[in-house]
């Protein structure tokens, strides 16, 4: 099975981003955008393996607190249209840890700089320039998951297979 490592956002960051996801619908010619229920924040790419128990034991360590994260901006590699998230040393430490951790235990992830984006479409077509604008929005991170990826029916599913609640400074 396919997996990765994400995060998921608050319900006014999911506001701002299906604004901008319309914003795109409107804008391009053809756009294969984001399902909702898709909407994350990759931390490490697992990829195909079997072992569902060792990625989840990975997840279940992690020890990092929760921590603030704003969303905003945006960018787009070729025709991926993303939404940015302001630098934040903690969620790089997190996404080091779990890709650290995850290495450990013997999953091969790949060695690439972490260039945290949350991905609003694909195959983005527009005949002129498409500016979005995405009002930066400030969430708690306090849960990281274990996603599943597979096609069902044609259609891109991500299902959570595993998961971490991070503790509530005032918990700790
Ligand atoms: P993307 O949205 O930029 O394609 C599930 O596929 C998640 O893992 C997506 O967030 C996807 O990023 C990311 N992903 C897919 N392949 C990857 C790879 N080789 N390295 C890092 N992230 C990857």
């Amino acid at each position: 099975m396919r997996l990765f490592v994400a995060i998921h956002f608050s319900p006014e960051v999911r506001r701002v981003l299906l604004n901008a996801m319309d914003e795109i619908r409107r804008g391009a010619r053809r756009a294969n955008v984001t399902r909702p229920e898709n909407l994350h924040l990759t931390l490490a790419f697992i990829g195909e393996t079997n072992d569902i128990r060792g990625a989840r034991e990975a997840i279940n360590g992690i020890a990092c607190p929760a921590f603030g994260l704003v969303v905003g901006g945006a960018g787009r590699f070729g025709d991926l249209f993303w939404a940015g998230i302001s630098d934040n040393p903690a969620l790089a430490a997190l996404a080091e840890t779990v890709q650290s951790d995850l290495r450990a235990r013997g999953f091969a992830i790949e060695r690439r700089p972490f260039r945290p984006h949350i991905t609003l479409a694909r195959q983005v077509r527009s005949d002129g320039p498409l500016r979005l604008l995405i009002p930066e929005t400030a969430m708690t991170v306090a849960r990281v998951s274990l996603m599943k990826s597979q096609r069902i029916g044609g259609r891109l599913t991500y299902t959570e297979v595993g998961g971490k609640e991070l503790a509530r400074p005032e918990e700790t």
